[in-house]
């Protein structure tokens, strides 16, 4: 039994639960507010979701999925993750998360600032380029034509890996960006980001992607 931690649960954590519950995972929900926030929630996933803090879901997770505004980055425990694959589904909005120079001007990227927020943890990039919604409608069987493919990134290949597994159990192809650096080739505003793409359109997009928008 594998039990994912996820920590934020909105429009993408709930919908990466929903679907993780459906596979036969178990899953642990946490965000800001406290567990009893997400009382409603946990009873419509069932008995194989239980609400905690954050840091209790990090640690309870045999991996974990980070999916909070990225301004919320600095409030993400590190301990309960070290050593951690930690998905990481955050696109920086400067409008929303306030402007961070060194993403303004391509010099760093998201999730490279989450792994140095989590150093010891292997963080992947995923689930960022797709609306939140088509989590559990887009997905279809391996070898279905024209499959939807999403992107993924990390330092790590064993996290690069376990996405790889995950994406293909929720029913998308993968399409490998290398490390993490090269990440925001997915990111907002750039030709892969939440269209639907199968895995060749989907290369062709991260491609041409400009480095800064
Ligand atoms: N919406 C999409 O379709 C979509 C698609 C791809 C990627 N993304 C990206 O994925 C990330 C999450 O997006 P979302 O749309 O799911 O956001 P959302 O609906 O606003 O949900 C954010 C969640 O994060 C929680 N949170 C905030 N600060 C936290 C903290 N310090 N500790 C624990 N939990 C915390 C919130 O809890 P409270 O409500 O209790 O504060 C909430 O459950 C963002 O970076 C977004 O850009 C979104």
């Amino acid at each position: 039994m594998t039990t994912i931690g996820i920590i934020g649960a909105g429009h993408i954590g709930s919908q990466i639960a929903r679907k993780a519950v459906e596979l036969g995972y178990d899953v642990v929900i946490s965000n800001s507010r406290g567990p009893e926030t997400l009382a409603a929630l946990a009873a419509e996933l069932g008995p194989r979701a239980r609400a905690a803090t954050p840091a209790e879901a990090a640690a309870a997770g045999d991996f974990a999925v980070v999916t909070v505004p990225f301004r919320s980055l600095g409030r993400i425990p590190a301990e309960p993750l070290a050593g951690k694959i930690v998905i990481d589904t955050g696109n920086y909005y400067w409008e929303r998360d306030g402007h961070v120079p060194a993403l303004d001007a391509g010099e760093a990227t998201t999730s490279g600032l989450v792994q140095e927020h989590l150093p010891t943890s292997k963080v992947a990039k995923a689930f960022n380029h797709i609306n939140y919604r088509e989590i559990t409608t887009d997905g279809t069987p391996a070898g279905t034509p024209n499959r939807r493919a999403l992107a993924t990134a990390s330092d790590h290949p064993e996290a690069s890996e376990l996405v790889t597994r995950l994406y293909d159990e929720f029913g998308f192809d993968t399409v490998n960006m290398g490390p993490l650096s090269e990440s925001w080739r997915a990111e907002r505003d750039r030709p892969a980001y939440v269209i639907r793409q199968n895995a060749a359109e989907l290369a062709a997009n991260l491609a041409k992607a400009p480095r800064t928008i």
